[in-house]
C-alpha cells in the first residue's frame, strides 16, 4: 500500500490551523470560567438528556463553543503529528515540536480534571492558563520552523547584548502573565461551584494588581530599552516590526487593564485581556524568532552584512 504524501505547504496549513485553535481556546476557555458556563451541559458527549446541541441557554451555548474548540485543537494537533511524518520530506524537527503539542494539550487535559476535582482551586486554574502558553509557544515555534525550505536552518543573527534584552522582554513578560493569573484568582472572576463563588488565593486584590501593573510596566520600559539599543545598528532592521508589535500590543493590554480594573471587572473587558495577554506572548514568541536568520543547509553563516556589526551567529 502506498503511504499518501503531503506537500510542505499542506503541512504549514495544518500547523497554522493548529496555532490559531490552540490561541482561540484560551478565550473561549477563560469565557466558560467568566460567564460560570462550567456546568453549562449536564451530560457529554451530548449536551443534555434532551438534547445533542442546546443553545437555549447562555451557559450551554458558552460551554458548547468550548468542547466545540476542544474537539478542534484535539484534531489539530493529531494532525500535526500525522502530517509530519507523512510529510515529504520527513523532518525530525516538526516531529518532535508537533508532539509536544499533542502531549501539552493531554497534559492540559489531566490538568482541567484536576480543576473540576479540587473544585476550581485557583493554583490548578493557573496552571490551566500558563501550560496554555506554553503549549502556544511551541505551536509558533513550529508553523515558523514549517516555512523554513527543507535544508534551511536558524541562526542567531543579532548581537549578544540585544539578545539578553530581547530575552529580558520575554521573561518580563511571562512574569507579567504570571502575576496576572494570580491577580485573576485573587478577585472575582475564580468561578463558581455549585453557585457557590470558589477558594481562592487570600491576597489583598489592590496589593496583586500593583504587583501585576509592576511586572508590566517593567516589561514596557524593557522594550523602550531594546529599541534604544538596536537604535542605529544593523539590529533594528531586524527587529523593527517585532518590537513594535509588542509595543502596541503591549501598551492596548495595558490600557484594557487598567480599564477593567477601575470599572470593577466586567465579564467583556476580562475576556478582550485575556485575548491580549495571548497575542502579546505570541508576539514576544515572534520577536525571539527574529532574532534568527534563515540558512541554507551548506551555506555558511551570515557575517556581518553592514561591516560594522559582529552579529553573534550560533547555530540554534
Ligand atoms: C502587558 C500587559 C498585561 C498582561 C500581559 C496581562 C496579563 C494578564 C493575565 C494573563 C491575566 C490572567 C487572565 C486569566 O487568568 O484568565 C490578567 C488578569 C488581570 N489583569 Fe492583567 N495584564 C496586563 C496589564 C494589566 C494592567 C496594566 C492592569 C491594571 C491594574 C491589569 C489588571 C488585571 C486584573 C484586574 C486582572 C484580573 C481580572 C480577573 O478578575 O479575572 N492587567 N492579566
Amino acid at each position: 500500500m502506498r503511504v499518501p504524501r503531503l506537500r510542505p505547504k499542506t503541512y504549514r496549513a495544518i500547523t497554522f490551523a493548529s496555532l490559531v485553535s490552540l490561541a482561540a481556546i484560551v478565550v473561549t476557555g477563560a469565557l466558560v470560567r467568566l460567564t460560570d458556563s462550567g456546568l453549562g451541559c449536564s451530560d457529554w458527549p451530548r449536551c443534555n438528556d434532551d438534547k445533542i446541541i442546546d443553545v437555549s441557554s447562555t451557559h450551554a451555548a458558552v460551554e458548547q463553543i468550548n468542547r466545540l474548540f476542544t474537539g478542534v485543537v484535539s484534531l489539530a494537533v493529531i494532525l500535526a503529528v500525522a502530517g509530519s511524518l507523512i510529510r515529504s520530506p520527513r523532518r525530525k524537527d516538526l516531529t518532535w515540536l508537533s508532539l509536544s503539542l499533542v502531549i501539552g494539550v493531554i497534559g492540559q487535559a489531566v490538568v482541567g480534571g484536576i480543576v473540576v476535582l479540587t473544585h476550581l482551586n485557583p493554583i490548578a486554574v493557573q496552571q490551566h492558563f500558563l501550560l496554555s502558553m506554553v503549549i502556544l509557544a511551541a505551536a509558533a515555534v513550529l508553523h515558523r520552523r514549517a516555512t523554513l525550505l527543507d535544508g534551511e536552518r536558524w541562526v542567531r543573527a543579532v548581537e549578544p547584548g540585544t539578545m539578553r534584552l530581547v530575552w529580558l522582554v520575554a521573561a518580563l513578560t511571562a512574569l507579567a502573565i504570571v502575576t496576572g493569573t494570580v491577580t485573576t484568582g485573587t478577585g472575582p472572576h475564580s468561578g463558581m461551584h455549585k453557585g457557590e463563588y470558589v477558594r481562592r488565593f487570600g491576597f489583598e486584590i489592590s496589593s496583586v494588581a500593583r504587583v501585576h501593573s509592576s511586572a508590566v510596566i517593567l516589561t514596557v520600559l524593557a522594550a523602550l530599552w531594546l529599541v534604544w539599543r538596536v537604535r542605529g545598528r544593523s539590529d533594528r532592521l531586524r527587529l523593527e516590526n517585532a518590537i513594535s508589535t509588542v509595543l502596541v500590543v503591549a501598551l492596548t493590554q495595558g490600557a484594557v487593564g487598567y480599564l477593567q480594573y477601575f470599572n470593577g471587572v466586567p465579564v467583556v473587558l476580562v475576556a478582550l485581556h485575556v485575548g491580549f495577554a495571548t497575542t502579546l506572548w505570541l508576539s514576544v514568541v515572534y520577536l525571539l524568532v527574529a532574532t534568527r536568520s534563515v540558512v541554507a543547509g551548506e551555506q555558511p553563516l551570515p557575517s556581518d552584512e553592514a561591516g560594522e556589526l559582529s552579529a553573534d551567529v550560533v547555530e540554534v
